[in-house]
């Protein structure tokens, strides 16, 4: 294994390594933790993490681990090539120990690719939201699963918040007119409303749904709802003034304003389809920031088209970067507006960079030394899920 370790880490290196000046002898530590391939599924940055080096989540910027890792022995491969069998990802992957990816330009890790996968034992998500993992076949591999906990909620309940205003409030289309040179108060402002006196409810009430939930609570709301199989400790419950319905049909059949906060998983993917919209408030308004596979595209922009939303804001899409004729990307309401959906970053702020990139070396430094990980952030474990979030198990 040292020998194979060693050709994997220093062979193909022409020169030998230095870091700080210093040059890093060729040496194998024999522990577990020496030599390992680790492989990092990143989004391009160009020009902007060039300029910008705390675009951490980056293949240019590499998490700000690369020279941590190496100086260990460790070999490092970062790429954004995913797709496909010639991708660095798969070619990669099958001798990788540790995957790292972000949801954002996701490495789709599926059963398939774990089935020729055999030394690897950790994915670790830099972010939150581990749906692009196969995670059944990571329990049933062994393959624990794990992601930033908490790095990026605000970030996201942040973004949410404003989506839902910019579509209540009508905002982009009136953007868009002083845009266009135009100036007619009217045409924008009949589709224009207070989000205060709303019913507004939360699909999923976990860290995100709850800081939506708690940034909402001011705007005076008429009244604010969850829908949730773990329901919220009564104080939290009492706190934002959020009452649980249980049945999904009643619960969005009271809402003006949809806000999705559980991740994808079996009982999610899809949960929002033309099935579902019929039971919505006509002209309610929809926000998805969780995952765009939790709403069917085709549904969503037909109800938008027919009235039956108002409007659909979000920055998930079902295929990450979504295709030019993505549907989602030139929907509209009947009026020409409702359309608030953005590139995956919400959850991807500078702030939450430096956060899930700081998580992450932690998650790397207790696997390399042995030690336990943070509840919080295991999804898979060994062989089993230890998260509730991903559906009743
Ligand atoms: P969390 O685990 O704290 O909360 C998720 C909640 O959803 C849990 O309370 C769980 O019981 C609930 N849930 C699961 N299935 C449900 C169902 N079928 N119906 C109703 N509720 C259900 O997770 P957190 O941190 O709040 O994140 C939620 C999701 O948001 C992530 O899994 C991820 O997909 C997405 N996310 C998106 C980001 C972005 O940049 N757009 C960044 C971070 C997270």
């Amino acid at each position: 294994a040292s020998a194979s370790a060693f050709k994997r880490n220093f062979a193909s290196s022409a020169k030998p390594r230095m870091l700080n000046g210093r040059t890093l002898a060729p040496t194998i530590n024999h522990n577990n933790s020496a030599g390992m391939k680790i492989l990092a599924v990143l989004y391009k940055g160009g020009d902007a993490a060039k300029q910008e080096p705390r675009l951490l989540g980056t293949v240019e910027n590499q998490l700000g681990i690369r020279e941590w890792l190496e100086s260990q022995g460790h070999e490092y491969i970062v790429t954004d090539d995913k797709e496909g069998p010639n991708s660095v990802f798969q070619r990669e992957l099958k001798d990788a120990e540790v995957l790292i990816t972000t949801p954002f330009h996701p490495g789709y890790l599926t059963r398939d690719l774990i089935a020729k996968a055999p030394n690897l034992k950790l994915c670790v998500t830099a972010g939150v939201g581990s749906d692009h993992i196969d995670l059944n076949a990571a329990v049933e591999r062994k393959i624990q699963v794990l992601e930033v906990t908490g790095s990026n909620v605000t970030s996201v309940a942040e973004h949410v918040v404003m989506s839902i205003l910019l579509l209540v409030r009508n905002f982009v289309p009136a953007h868009e007119m002083i845009e266009r040179g135009d100036w007619q108060v009217s045409e924008v402002a009949r589709n224009a409303y207070d989000l205060e006196g709303k019913v507004i409810g939360t699909l999923g009430a976990g860290r995100i749904g709850y800081r939506v939930l708690e940034r909402l609570q001011p705007f005076n709301p008429k009244e604010l709802l969850y829908y949730d199989y773990n329901p919220l400790p009564e104080e939290a419950a009492k706190k934002v003034g959020a009452r649980r319905v249980e049945d999904l049909k009643e619960f969005v059949s009271q809402l003006d304003v949809l806000t999705v906060n559980a991740p994808l998983h079996e009982g999610t993917r899809n949960l929002i389809n033309a099935d579902l919209l019929k039971h919505f408030k006509k002209g309610a308004w929809l926000v998805n920031t969780a995952r765009g596979a939790i709403c069917n595209a085709e549904d969503v922009a037909a109800a938008l088209k027919s009235g039956q939303l108002n409007g659909y804001a979000g920055d998930v899409w079902n295929v990450q970067p979504a295709p030019k004729e993505h549907p989602w990307r030139y929907m509209k309401n009947t009026l020409g507006g409702g359309n608030g959906m953005v590139p995956h970053y919400s959850g991807t702020t500078l702030d939450a960079q430096a956060r899930y990139a700081a998580g992450t070396k932690q998650i790397l430094e207790n696997y390399f030394q042995g030690k336990p990980q943070e509840p919080a952030n295991i999804i898979v474990g060994l062989g089993k899920y230890e998260t509730k979030s991903y559906g009743k198990r």
